[in-house]
């Protein structure tokens, strides 16, 4: 299958030493949404700039739609679109002209340029507003501007860095309903994120990231069913007839099921292979053969959080906080040098 980003052990360390990205190699397919998915400073805005042609890489190779990137830079830059991380609209200029200039850069026609400008405001729903200056917007406003600038000359692929840092839930999901719908016209979509629920959500296949290499890529589904399966968690009727220890026995012989075991005092495991809530009527099937009574029930699936954490042993929040630490520590350490 040909590939629109094919990314050969690419490397950057900044000037001031700091190895941001460590030998990464990945390819994206056409017409899929793929997800970089790490905790600040993991090297996603990194990758994202080296891909594109922003940043020049240390090492490595990169193709875009088929152009060296390093090689046929111009040939590159025309296939795609790009939404930084710190949103770039000029805020002292119209949402029109904001959006009418990124066309102007691409050197596009007068006339494609009305017309592409038109109908991204109105898909954005900052036509009504497109007179007004930028100032003037919210923050998700200008999030879904700098998006539809990035689209002016309809690339074959988009890149956005943390499409909806920071946006409050309705933006957030009217932003991931846009990006379907260019998944859906058949475009490319390369985003970072650090929202677990966002990689989930919304990436065929996600790579995870952290300081600077790729620990695990797959469609989330895979790297989930990887962790082990659902955990059902039980706990009993105080005034329960039956035997609860032949019950489990019980239990343990079924298909699929892969340990029993009690997690604290009257609190029971069972983790499944797969499809838990189709378990779940079965146990109560067993239960009542058993004449056991269960009084509560929970199902717990694997998160892209729990594969986090078998790949770096935290999770995605730890990670984030540790980093907070450490950017503080650093910043005490500056301030007792002067
Ligand atoms: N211009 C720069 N000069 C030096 N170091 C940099 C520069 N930009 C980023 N870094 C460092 O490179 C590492 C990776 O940063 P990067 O911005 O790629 O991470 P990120 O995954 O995008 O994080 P975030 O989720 O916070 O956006 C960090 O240690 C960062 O401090
Ligand atoms: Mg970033």
């Amino acid at each position: 299958m040909n590939e629109a980003i094919i990314v050969d052990n690419l490397k950057k360390t900044y000037s001031n030493g700091v190895e941001a990205v460590k030998g990464i190699s990945f390819s994206v397919h056409y017409g899929e949404i793929f997800g970089f998915l790490g905790p600040n400073g993991a090297g996603k805005s990194t990758t994202i700039k080296t891909v594109i042609g922003l940043l020049k890489p240390t090492s490595g190779k990169i193709i875009l739609d088929g152009y060296d990137v390093q090689k046929e830079p111009y040939k590159a830059r025309l296939s795609k679109g790009y939404a930084s991380q710190e949103t770039a609209v000029d805020d002292r200029l119209t949402a029109y002209e904001n959006v009418y200039l990124q066309g102007k850069f691409f050197h596009m026609k007068e006339e494609d340029i009305k017309k592409n400008a038109e109908e991204l405001l109105k898909m954005f729903n900052l036509w009504e507003r497109r007179n007004d200056l930028v100032e003037t917007f919210s923050g998700g406003m200008m999030k879904r501007l700098d998006i539809a600038a990035a689209l002016i000359h309809r690339p074959r692929i988009l890149f956005l860095d943390e499409p909806t840092l920071g946006l409050d839930i309705q933006t957030r999901a009217a932003i991931w309903e846009y990006i379907r719908k260019f998944k859906e016209n058949g475009m490319t979509i390369f985003l970072t994120t650090h929202y677990l629920e966002e990689a989930d959500a919304l990436c065929d296949r996600v790579a995870i990231i952290d300081q600077g290499k790729i620990m695990a890529l797959d469609k989330p589904g895979v790297l989930k069913s990887e962790i082990g399966g659902d955990l059902i968690t039980l706990t009993f009727s105080e005034n329960t007839n039956g035997d609860i220890k032949d019950f489990l026995e019980a239990v343990k012989e079924k298909e699929g099921v892969k340990s029993v075991s009690e997690m604290k005092n009257g609190i029971y495991s069972i983790v499944v292979e797969k499809n838990g809530d189709k378990m779940i009527p079965e146990l109560f099937a067993l239960a009542s053969k058993f004449n056991v009574g269960i009084s509560s029930v929970r199902l717990k699936r694997p998160t892209l959080d729990d594969v986090y954490m078998k790949y770096t042993g935290r999770t995605i929040r730890e990670a984030e906080s540790s980093r907070d630490e450490n950017a503080k520590n650093r910043l005490i350490t500056r301030r007792m040098k002067r």
